[in-house]
């Protein structure tokens, strides 16, 4: 479906996301001619800036995250020519006059307003925008996560956005939900006829999601802080991905039959009591260390930290799903910063052999796994038994892979670029919905109350490694390694 021309409003169009990731989008679709003729791009920020400052702003701060070979001198310039600056504190309600002065006043125009600023400014924008006249029927607004710091912040953003936009005009973004691979595992999983049948608990052992970073907290320490791997991944991007492992097959690929099965999921989630928290959630701080050979500092001593900071960089859960097709399963899953490697990857490992024909006793056969890496390549693994060449009849793992960069030639595109592409069209299928982003939020509530009351700081790990031990040891209980380290 192709895009319409449309009015788009960055708040925080000057902040970190803006020039990391959506101004980079935007250049790409502009590249591609994705953007029509007349659409305009509008930065709002509270900083006095024409418009030439902002563009010039834009040369220094988003170009370098562009790659250098896709900038021409006249796509650039005709690129920052959309850009238009205005100066405004979202508080205040007279200063919308300034935005609404400069917004076309065309019922067929799309308008999108994307909140790429704090949570606790949601409500109020999305009131100025109401009273201000400026929130219409064509009009939509992405909310950027956090979306909520728990449960009771997340129903009142959920409360305050939907008393101005209904729920068809409110795009909640998780990036995860645009990167290819994720997309890919529906392809999988429902364009293939191979796996359905094995996807249960009959056959499938256990699940492990993992999304090890190297990096650390950078320069959003105000925002980590307070926030901790938790909030910042396990309650979204790793529910996520969960939910897309495990969803019943939906009805189409619409929105709403897509996150009626995801839904069902978050809310099949077997809720943790304090007896279980203690067993299955590890959450770990890094300590000084190397990582990619590099020294770096405790997360204590980063610029800006608490010295005495109980904040999670890691966070480790055993998970479970209480229906017919998963009841038994475990889902694994574990985030970290300052981890040995920069990696996410979903295994799927199917059960061991039930009986060996061969010499070789069953209990020798490396179990099938289908592993879906999602960073740093994206592609397929699966691991199964062959014979090894020559005299006898010795069994050993094989790998079978698929590269998706090989197997498609067409360029990547982006998860913010595919996301800012949906919202301009409107397709919400890659968008949490509210109830969605409630349901996450109540079952990582339990976990969240329990280490505000636990008086064991989370446990420290060696930057460069994978986690604390006790990760190792939730995992290896039921006789497991996480992959990394079988
Ligand atoms: C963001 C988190 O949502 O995801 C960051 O706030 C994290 O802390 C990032 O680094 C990871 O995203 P990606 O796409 O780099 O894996």
């Amino acid at each position: 479906m192709a895009i319409t021309d449309f009015d788009l409003v960055l708040f925080g169009g000057g902040g970190d996301l803006a020039s990391r990731k959506l101004i980079p989008a935007l250049y790409s679709m502009h590249r591609s001619k994705g953007i029509p003729a007349g659409a305009r791009i509008l930065a709002v920020g509270r900083h006095e800036r024409t418009n030439d400052e902002f563009r010039e702003s834009v040369n220094q701060s988003a170009r370098p995250h562009i790659p250098a070979e896709s900038i021409t001198g006249e796509l650039w310039e005709g690129f920052l020519a959309r850009f238009d600056y205005v100066s405004m504190d979202a508080n205040t309600p007279e200063t919308y006059r300034a935005l609404a002065k400069s917004l076309r006043d065309d019922a067929n125009l799309t308008r999108v307003f994307y909140l790429a600023t704090p949570p606790s400014l949601f409500a109020t924008i999305c009131n100025n925008l109401a009273a201000s006249g400026l929130a219409t029927p064509n009009s939509r607004v992405v909310l950027e996560k956090p979306l909520g710091r728990d449960l009771k912040s997340a129903k009142q953003i959920n409360a305050e956005v939907g008393r101005v936009f209904n729920e068809t005009q409110i795009f909640r973004i998780d990036h995860y939900l645009g990167k290819e691979a994720v997309q890919n595992m529906l392809a999988l999983r429902f364009g293939n006829i191979l796996f359905e049948p094995l996807w249960r608990r009959e056959w499938i052992s256990d699940v492990q999601i993992t999304i090890a970073e190297e990096i650390g907290v950078g320069n959003r320490m105000g925002y980590y802080e307070n926030s901790g791997a938790l909030r910042d991944m396990l309650q979204n991007h790793l529910l996520q991905l969960l939910c897309i492992v495990a969803m019943e097959p939906p009805l189409t690929v619409t929105p709403d039959a897509v996150r009626d099965e995801k839904l069902k999921v978050l809310r099949s989630l077997k809720r943790f009591t304090p007896t279980t928290l203690a067993q299955n959630v590890v959450r770990g701080q890094y300590r000084a260390g190397h990582v990619g050979g590099v020294a770096v500092p405790s997360y204590r001593n980063e610029p800006g930290a608490d010295p005495d900071s109980r904040t999670e960089t890691f966070v480790a859960v055993k998970a479970e799903i209480d229906t017919w097709r998963w009841a038994g399963v475990p889902f694994y899953l574990r985030t970290g910063k300052r981890m040995a490697d920069q990696l996410a990857e979903i295994v799927v490992r199917f059960k061991s052999l039930p009986h060996s024909i061969f010499t070789q006793p069953a209990s020798s056969f490396q179990p099938n796994s289908l592993v879906i890496r999602l960073q740093p390549d994206e592609g397929l693994h699966l691991n199964l038994m062959a014979k090894t060449p020559g005299d006898g009849m010795r069994l050993k793992p094989v790998d079978l892979e698929l590269d998706f960069r090989e197997s498609f030639k067409t360029p990547r595109m982006e998860a913010y670029q595919r996301l800012l592409m949906d919202v301009l069209r409107g397709q919400l299928t890659l968008f949490m919905r509210s109830d969605e982003l409630e349901a996450a939020w109540e079952w990582v509530e339990p976990i969240l109350e329990f280490w505000e009351q636990d008086e064991n700081a989370p446990i420290p790990y060696t930057a460069g490694t994978w986690g604390p031990a006790a990760a190792s040891a939730l995992i290896g209980r039921d006789g497991l390694q996480w992959r990394e380290e079988a």
